[in-house]
C-alpha cells in the first residue's frame, strides 16, 4: 500500500478524537485516560498521547497508533484498520477488503436462511394467529421489521427440507444448533433473532404463543457462533446511541428492550434473563462507564438488580437503578404508563447504593433498637464500600438524619471499616506479581530507540557515534530508523509504527519501547551518557572474551599479548 497515503490519513487522524469514538476518555496532564479494552481494566491503565498519537497500556502493555488500536479493537487485519480509519476521515483507500474467511461463515450463512424463512412464515396466511399475537403486544410492523420478527411454523414446512435442498450436510446442520436429526428446532414459535456485537444473526430465541403448556422462550443452545455468556441482545443496535448518551440502560429481557426502542430508547441491552459475565461486562465497557439497570419491578429482578450492580461495580463502572413499581417490568410499565412516565424515571435514576440502602430498610422496625442497630450497621457496610469520600459523607449524613443517631459516632464506626478494609487490600496488593526487570543495557538500548523515534537530532547523535548495538533485533531496527529517516527526511513514533506493521517485524520490542513514554526535552549529554553505557557494555563484552581466550591460551607469549590487550581496554573505559 502506498506509504504516504497512508502517513496522510494517520496525519489527519486524531488519535484522541478517534479512540473517543470507542471509549471514554478523560484528560489528565498532558495525556488521555481510559479503561483498556485490552485486558479486564479496572483503573484507566491506557493512556493515549495527543502530542505523539499514539496509545499504551501500563498494564497489559498494548500499545501503538491508531491503526494498531483500531486493528486489535475489532480483530481486524491491519490493511482492514487503515480501511477503518480512512474511512473516519474520508479518505477512501479504493482497497476491497477481502472477505475474511471466517472458518465459522457456513454456519452465518445458515442463520441467514433461517431467518429469511422465518420472517417470510410471519407474512404468509398461516401467519395470521402470530400477526395477532404481536399486534396484541403492541409490536406494530416498523418494529417487526426493524428486529426481523419471524416465526417458525409445524413440521411439514420444516426449515430442515429447505437447508437440505441447498446442500447443507446433515453433520453441519445438527451443529448449527437449528436442526435435529432430520426436523426443526424451532415450531410453531415466533422467533426473535439475536445478534453478535458486529450484527450478525448466530441465534435465536423462539416464544410460543397460543398457549402451550412447554417453555415459554426456547434459545439457540451454544454453537461455535453463539455462546451465551459473550452475547448481549441489541448490542449492535444500541452501541452508537449509548456512546453518544454515555450510559447504556440493561434491561432483564428482551422484549422489554424492544419496548424501548419502540419508544425511542435506543441505546439499551438486554441480558438472557441471567447474570452478567465478564465478557459482557467488558463489551458493556467498550460503550460507556455508566450503567442503568433497568430489571423487572418483582423479587427475581431487585435480586438481579443487586446481584448484577455488584459485578458491574467491581468492574469500576458507575451503576444506577431505575426501580420500577408493581412488580412489572419495563415493558409492561410503559405499556400501563405511557413512554413520558417511563422517561422521567430515566431523568432520576437511583444511585445503585441508595437503591441498596433501600431495599436494606424495607421492614426494618426502628423502634426496636435491635433491628435499628442492625439496620445501621448493614448501611454503614454498604457506604464503606463506596468509593468516594464525599458520596460517603453525603450518605452518613442521611443515615445520622433519619436514624436519629449521632453523625459523629457513625462516622467513627465507618473510619474503623474503611481501615479494616484498607488493610485487606493493602495485604492484596503483596501478591501482585512484581513486573518483569529489564536487563539494564537492553532498557538503554530501548530509550535510545525511543528519543530516536521522537527527539531531533538523536539519529545524526546515534549514527555519529558509530556504537555498536550489542542486541541483533535492536540493531536491526536501529538500521530500519536510519534508513527510513534518510529516505523521508523525517520520523515520527506513529508513522514508523504502521512502517514495521507492513514490514510485519519487531512488532513485540516495538510496542515495549512506545510504552516507555520519556520526557523528550533531554539534552544531548544525556544522549550521549547512554551511548557511553552501551559502549562501555561492549567493552566489557570483549573483555569477556579475552579472559576466555587467555583461559585457553597455553602459549604465554601470545597470553601477554591478550592481557596487554585487556588491560588498554580496561584503561579505555576508565578514562572515560
Ligand atoms: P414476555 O413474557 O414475552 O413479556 O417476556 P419477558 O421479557 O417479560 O420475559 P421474562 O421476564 O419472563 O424473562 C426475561 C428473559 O428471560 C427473557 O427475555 C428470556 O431471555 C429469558 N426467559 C424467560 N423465560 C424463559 C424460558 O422459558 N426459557 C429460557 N431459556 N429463557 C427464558
Ligand atoms: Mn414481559
Amino acid at each position: 500500500m502506498d506509504q504516504e497515503l497512508i502517513n496522510k490519513i494517520r496525519e489527519n487522524t486524531d488519535i484522541v478524537e478517534f479512540i473517543s469514538k470507542y471509549i471514554p476518555l478523560v484528560k489528565k496532564g498532558k495525556n488521555y485516560f481510559g479503561l483498556c479494552p485490552f485486558h479486564n481494566d479496572n483503573n484507566p491503565s491506557l493512556s493515549v498521547s495527543r502530542e505523539k498519537q499514539i496509545y499504551k497500556c501500563f498494564v497489559c502493555g498494548e500499545a501503538g497508533n491508531v491503526f494498531n488500536f483500531i486493528q486489535k479493537y475489532e480483530n481486524v487485519s491491519y490493511k482492514e484498520a487503515i480501511k477503518i480509519v480512512g474511512d473516519s476521515i474520508g479518505i477512501s483507500i479504493g482497497y476491497d477488503i477481502k472477505k475474511v474467511v471466517d472458518k465459522n461463515q457456513i454456519y452465518y450463512d445458515i442463520y441467514d436462511i433461517a431467518n429469511k424463512f422465518y420472517q417470510n412464515n410471519l407474512f404468509s396466511s398461516e401467519g395470521l394467529e402470530a400477526r395477532n399475537y404481536l399486534e396484541k403486544r403492541k409490536l406494530d410492523l416498523e418494529t417487526i421489521k426493524e428486529f426481523q420478527i419471524g416465526l417458525s411454523l409445524d413440521k411439514k414446512d420444516s426449515l430442515y427440507n429447505l437447508l437440505v435442498k441447498k446442500g447443507y450436510d446433515i453433520e453441519i446442520l445438527e451443529k448449527s444448533g437449528l436442526i435435529n436429526f432430520d426436523h426443526d428446532i424451532y415450531t410453531n414459535r415466533i422467533i426473535f433473532p439475536l445478534f453478535n456485537q458486529n450484527g450478525k444473526i448466530n441465534g435465536f430465541s423462539g416464544r410460543i404463543y397460543h398457549g402451550e403448556n412447554t417453555n415459554k422462550y426456547l434459545n439457540t443452545r451454544e454453537t461455535a457462533i453463539f455462546k451465551k455468556g459473550e452475547n448481549l441482545f441489541n448490542y449492535d443496535r444500541a452501541k452508537e446511541e449509548a456512546r453518544k448518551k454515555k450510559y447504556v440502560i440493561i434491561m432483564e429481557g428482551f422484549m422489554a428492550c424492544i419496548r424501548a426502542y419502540t419508544i425511542g430508547i435506543k441505546n439499551c441491552i438486554a441480558t438472557m434473563g441471567t447474570a452478567l459475565t465478564i465478557d459482557q461486562v467488558n463489551l458493556i465497557k467498550r460503550l460507556t462507564n455508566t450503567v442503568y439497570l433497568c430489571f423487572d419491578g418483582d423479587n427475581a429482578g431487585i435480586n438481579a438488580t443487586l446481584n448484577n450492580g455488584k459485578i458491574l461495580l467491581e468492574n469500576n463502572l458507575k451503576v444506577k437503578v431505575i426501580s420500577l413499581t408493581d412488580n412489572l417490568d419495563p415493558d409492561d410499565f410503559i405499556i400501563k404508563y405511557g413512554k413520558d412516565k417511563f422517561y422521567s424515571l430515566l431523568e432520576n435514576p437511583l444511585n445503585y447504593e441508595d437503591f441498596k440502602i433501600r431495599r436494606l430498610k424495607n421492614g426494618v422496625n426502628f423502634h426496636s433498637s435491635e433491628e435499628l442497630s442492625n439496620y445501621i450497621n448493614l448501611v454503614l457496610k454498604e457506604i464503606s464500600q463506596v468509593k468516594d469520600a464525599i458520596k460517603r459523607e453525603i450518605m452518613l449524613k442521611n443515615l445520622a438524619e433519619e436514624t436519629n443517631v449521632w453523625y459523629n459516632t457513625l462516622e467513627k464506626k465507618l473510619n474503623e471499616l474503611l481501615s479494616e478494609k484498607k488493610l485487606v487490600s493493602s495485604n492484596k496488593n503483596i501478591l501482585l506479581p512484581k513486573k518483569e526487570k529489564k536487563d539494564k543495557y537492553e532498557r538503554t538500548l530501548q530509550i535510545l530507540i525511543y528519543y530516536m523515534l521522537t527527539r531531533k537530532g538523536t539519529i545524526t547523535l546515534v549514527e555519529n557515534s558509530n556504537v555498536y548495538f550489542p542486541i541483533d533485533s535492536y540493531r536491526q531496527l536501529f538500521l530500519e530508523i536510519s534508513d527510513y529517516y534518510n529516505k523521508y527526511g523525517s520520523i515520527s513514533i506513529a508513522d514508523f509504527s504502521t512502517y514495521l506493521e507492513e514490514k510485519g517485524e519487531f512488532k513485540d520490542i516495538f510496542k515495549e519501547i512506545i510504552s516507555l513514554d520519556l520526557d523528550n526535552n533531554v539534552s544531548n549529554d544525556i544522549i550521549l551518557d547512554y551511548l557511553k553505557v552501551i559502549d562501555n557494555y561492549n567493552v566489557s563484552l570483549e573483555i569477556k572474551r579475552l579472559e576466555n581466550l587467555i583461559m585457553n591460551e597455553v602459549d604465554p607469549l601470545e597470553q601477554a599479548k591478550i592481557s596487554n590487550q585487556i588491560w588498554k581496554l580496561k584503561m579505555g573505559s576508565e578514562k572515560s
